[in-house]
């Protein structure tokens, strides 16, 4: 049991400071991103509502919203593309959990680029584990036709959005869709394939092909309200079901539905009553170093997330790398696996014990990443590492309860797969801003091509000249930089979104809130190589 720091709690100012300094820049760039795209001007002159408003009318006051993927898209086309276009989260609706997907027609219209597909279905597919409503707020050109190649017909592209329809309306989950503005071609499926449809009045529009196109195609000429137009769905097509004076109205007449979805209703505790942890939030800033290169006792993390800083830790003295135990958040249990170092086979092995326990008590785990991978070498390959490290793989793979991941310093190698990376689907993945994530350090990576070139270079009886070898060296130490930036992958939704460190006992809390609402499955193991 501890209580207690595990470790000295000097306060590193030079690591509170440089923490601090990356706080300061995630919340700059976010401010940019949540101003919205560069049609702001022309979408308010229209009389419509901003796309975060429209979302806070629709919750319950004082409701959170926990935003997902706010980066999508990040410095990923030719032009800004904030939040991918769309903006998805969960917040309260008389006090039920529901998952909102609102297109931000201020950027391009509201059309989807590639990203704004994966995050769409990536939301959907939060809907599908967790068991949460769907609101669509539809304000969209529809696929964007820049970029049709990279999001029309693959697997996961632009069809899946209505393919998943309507497999959550065949589980049983609600779905709403609210036409705001615009829903042309494809996104005239969204409010088509929803449960319930409210479109506003001289502002919704829903059709397969827009009047430039019927006109071309069958020379009739047609304004946009006469072809798809609220009047026109509501009282002779059908598609859409209740007919909004305004966005107001429409907000309200989806609180009514909603009202009336029978689900049980969740309560968000009283803060105040649940015992925080022992030490200040802010205070985890002056725990993490500046650099990955330096360690430090992550128990001293985990007493700053927990409730009361209780953590009762299972077989501390062993396995040392890999620290597990109990605690509680926001009253709700969780099992904590941390990386404490690198991971050698005694810490694998602790850790898939204890997934094994956590699984058949059915607490949630939470992974809090800092890992540069399972330790290699003669001695170790030896003694199975390989092997070890497989088991916990296994384990984390087959694990059915809710798992959460927070990628707290460096995520590379296989350690990001044992650590319950993107690919093994925790329910919500945050990263913090100090995150590293690549396959291997950018040091490791260049020196590991350096030589295999160097002995290629070798066997032909050709020397690398130094120069060459420096400029080569330099690239690809530029490129591992910028490619491990947590905000390379938050962009292309690999995370759910980089939180400021003080703030994730609370994401944390809510997040356990949220992915109880889901059933919880018996976990089935398969066969661990012993
Ligand atoms: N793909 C790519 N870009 C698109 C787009 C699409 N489907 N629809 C709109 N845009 C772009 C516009 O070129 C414009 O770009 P700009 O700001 O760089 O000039 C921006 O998005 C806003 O479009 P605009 O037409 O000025 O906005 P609006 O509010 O007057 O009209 C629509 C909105 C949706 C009615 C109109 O843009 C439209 O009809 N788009 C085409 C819809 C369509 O046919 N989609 C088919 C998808 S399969």
């Amino acid at each position: 049991m501890s209580t207690m720091e595990t470790h000295s709690s000097a306060s590193f100012s030079s690591y509170a400071d440089h923490m601090q300094s990356l706080v300061r820049d995630l919340k700059k760039k976010v401010s940019v991103i949540i101003k919205g795209g560069t049609g702001y001007d022309r979408h308010l002159k229209a009389g419509k509502m901003l796309v975060r408003n429209r979302i806070e009318l629709l919750l319950d006051p004082g409701s959170p919203f926990l935003e997902i993927g706010q980066f999508a898209g990040h410095e990923q086309y030719d032009e800004p593309t904030p939040a991918a276009g769309v903006v998805a989260g969960i917040g309260l609706i008389h006090q039920q959990f529901c998952i909102i997907i609102a297109n931000d027609p201020t950027v391009k219209g509201g059309a989807y680029y590639p990203l704004t597909v994966k995050k769409h279905l990536r939301a959907q597919y939060i809907a599908m584990e967790n068991h949460l409503p769907c609101l669509y707020l539809v304000d969209s050109s529809g696929a964007n036709l820049l970029h049709q190649s990279d999001l029309f017909p693959d697997k996961e592209g632009f069809g899946r959005i209505f393919f998943n329809q309507a497999k959550i309306s065949a589980l049983q989950i609600p779905q709403i869709a609210i036409v705001l503005g615009s829903c042309t071609a494809g996104a005239a499926y969204i409010p088509a394939m929803s449960e319930q449809t409210i479109i506003v009045k001289n502002q919704g529009t829903i059709f397969l092909g827009g009047p430039p196109l019927v006109k071309a195609a069958t020379g009739e000429i047609v304004t946009a309200e006469e072809l798809g137009g609220a009047q026109v769905h509501t009282e002779t097509s059908g598609l859409a079901d209740y007919l909004a004076e305004n966005e107001h109205h429409a907000f309200n007449i989806a609180r009514h539905i909603a009202y009336h979805f029978n689900r049980s209703t969740i309560k968000i505790p009283n803060i105040n009553a649940i015992q925080p942890p022992k030490y200040d939030a802010k205070s985890l800033y002056s725990l993490i170093p500046d650099t990955l290169k330096k360690t430090y006792a992550v128990q001293d993390i985990i007493l700053r997330l927990v409730d009361g800083s209780v953590f009762d830790e299972f077989k501390p003295l062993y396995g040392k790398t890999l620290v597990c135990g109990i605690a509680t958040i926001w009253n709700e249990k969780i099992g904590i696996i941390a990386n404490n170092g690198i991971l050698f086979s005694e810490s694998a092995q602790k850790g898939t014990h204890f997934i094994q326990l956590c699984c058949q008590q059915k607490i949630p785990l939470l992974f809090l990443q800092n890992i540069s991978g399972f330790m290699i070498g003669k001695r170790y390959e030896a003694a199975g590492i390989a092997k070890h490290g497989a088991k916990m793989v296994n384990a984390v793979a087959c694990a059915s309860v809710p798992k959460l991941t927070v990628i707290i310093g460096g995520s590379f190698g296989a350690g990001n797969y044992g650590m319950c990376g993107r690919a093994y689907d925790p329910r919500f993945l945050w990263s913090w801003p100090n995150a590293r994530i690549a396959i291997m350090g950018g040091e490791q990576a260049t020196n590991v091509i350096s030589t295999i070139k160097e002995n290629t270079l070798k066997k032909q009886n050709q020397c690398w000249n130094t120069e060459d070898k420096m400029a080569f060296r330099q690239t690809l130490l530029n490129q591992y930089e910028q490619h491990s930036s947590p905000y390379y992958a938050s962009a292309r939704l690999w995370d759910d979104g980089i939180i400021d460190p003080a703030d994730t006992r609370d994401i944390l809390g809510l997040s356990l809130l949220i992915v109880k609402q889901g059933p919880i499955q018996k976990t089935q193991f398969g066969v661990f190589r012993m």
